[in-house]
């Protein structure tokens, strides 16, 4: 098993260069399904998520390959194989991500029958799909549930108007992959507003789809029986995540460091939180220069949907306030899980209380090396960034999440000075 060690204690100075962004590419590349042209992606990044959705797509029917060692990905047709007149996911390609079950509402745009595994919890929530599912009903899909599967059979697809209980991303994303097959109007009220929906609606544009608001909480879809018959290119939007991960590892390491290729804008949430702690940040053009100034004063967050403040980034925004001046408040609304990070941290030195969905944060003097497991992804990222910040030697094991989503994050830290390795044990 691959472990990171770190020696604590080095500000990051320099450039980091942000990949693409792996929540855009996942459902764009997924979306591929839609359409037997050839599709073109700029800017995806090489990550363990995108090789598993690779997998997926091939398996439903296409072939992609990787233009030299680039970040551009061509996906070209081939007919999916049938099982008894079902296209299906299968678990066994399923169950490595949970995003996979968007193949669900490009494979029905496609197909009248198709069964998809279903997808289950992970560490940090159940994480129903029951918001999906209710969404296909409306828009003329059966479904029942057999064996661990959605078996899907497709009525008369037809418009409807959406009403989501709760803003979902993926559910905002698999209704709009369905919907961009039915000819006629399909209204979702309460539709997730992340940026990453937004490029996917860019996209199915480019395949000759209207789509109307994406961006706001009311989306309008006309979807189109054949799409444009061109290939398709398109470049998938810089990664908000990991450029926020890079701005909070400047601030817990009392470093300073320019960051390229960001859309300041998509992570205005985290900007507000990191100038009103006290960190120095500058924004030019797609660039953002973070920089160390005085000790961090402690902020309270509550995680919610676009563009309040991101949960991908909680863990990460707590590592940063371990060390802050006086107590912080860190609330989770999103996901009913995901303090994970909290009994790690506290293993390094800081002083964190967990009390139902909120986790108090005393700042600490220091915090200092220890040996840690990561949980999940971005409970990941926080454990190295607080590595990096710590008195002496971490050791960051489980670090496979890690390769779920931030593309060469030890070689790009340690371009900027950090001294981590990966390691094997
Ligand atoms: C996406 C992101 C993930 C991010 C999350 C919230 C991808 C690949 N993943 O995940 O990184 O943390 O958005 O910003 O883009 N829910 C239901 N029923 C449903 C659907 C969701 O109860 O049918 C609940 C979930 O359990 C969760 C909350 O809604 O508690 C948010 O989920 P959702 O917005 O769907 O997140 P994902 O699309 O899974």
């Amino acid at each position: 098993m691959e472990k990171y060690i770190i020696e604590g204690g080095i500000k990051l100075k320099g450039k980091v260069e942000i990949s693409g962004s792996k929540n855009s590419a996942l459902p764009i590349m997924i979306a591929s399904l839609l359409t037997e042209n050839k599709v073109v992606l700029y800017n995806v990044p090489k990550l363990k998520d995108i090789f598993t959705t690779i997998d997926i797509i091939e398996f439903l029917g296409k072939k992609v390959y990787w233009k030299d060692k680039s970040t551009v990905v061509i996906i070209q047709h081939r007919k999916p194989h049938k099982e008894k007149g079902f296209v299906v996911a299968p678990y066994e390609l399923i169950k490595k991500m949970r995003a996979s079950f968007l193949v669900s509402g490009a494979l029905l745009a496609n197909y009248k029958k198709v069964k998809a595994a279903l997808p289950g919890g992970c560490a940090i929530g159940v994480r129903p799909v029951d918001i999906h599912i209710k969404a296909f009903e409306q828009l003329g899909v059966d479904h029942n549930i057999k064996g661990g599967y959605e078996v899907f059979v497709r009525k008369n697809l037809s418009s409807a108007v959406i009403k989501f209980s709760y803003p979902s991303v993926g559910a905002t994303e698999n209704v709009l992959m369905l919907a961009s097959k039915i000819p006629q109007e399909v209204v979702i009220f309460n539709a997730a507003m992340e940026p990453e929906i937004v490029d996917l609606a860019e996209f199915l544009k480019k395949l000759g789809v209207k789509i109307e608001g994406e961006g706001s909480s009311f989306i309008k879809v006309v979807g189109c029986k054949n799409f444009i018959s061109c290939d398709v290119e398109h470049t998938i939007i810089p990664d908000r995540i990991e450029a926020g991960t890079y701005a909070i590892a400047c601030g817990i390491t009392k470093g300073e460091i320019e960051i390229c290729n960001v859309v300041a804008e998509n992570l205005k949430a985290l900007i507000n939180k990191l100038r009103s702690s006290g960190l120095i940040i500058e924004i030019e053009d797609k660039k953002m220069y973070v920089s160390y100034k005085e000790k961090l004063k402690a902020q309270n967050i509550i995680t919610r949907p676009y563009p309040y403040f991101p949960t991908d980034l909680q863990a990460q925004f707590m590592a940063l306030m371990c060390t802050a001046k006086g107590a912080s408040v860190i609330k989770e609304t999103v996901f009913e899980n995901r303090f994970l990070h909290v009994a790690e941290l506290n293993r390094m030195g800081a002083n964190i209380f967990v009390d139902g969905k909120k986790a108090i944060v005393y700042g600490v003097e220091k915090l200092i090396g220890a040996e840690v497991v990561v949980s999940d992804l971005r409970a990941g990222a926080a454990l190295v960034l607080a590595g990096l910040a710590a008195e002496g030697i971490s050791k960051v094991s489980h670090i496979y999440h890690l390769d779920r989503g931030y593309e060469n994050f030890e070689q790009k830290l340690k371009f900027l000075g950090a001294k981590i390795k990966r390691i094997e044990e």
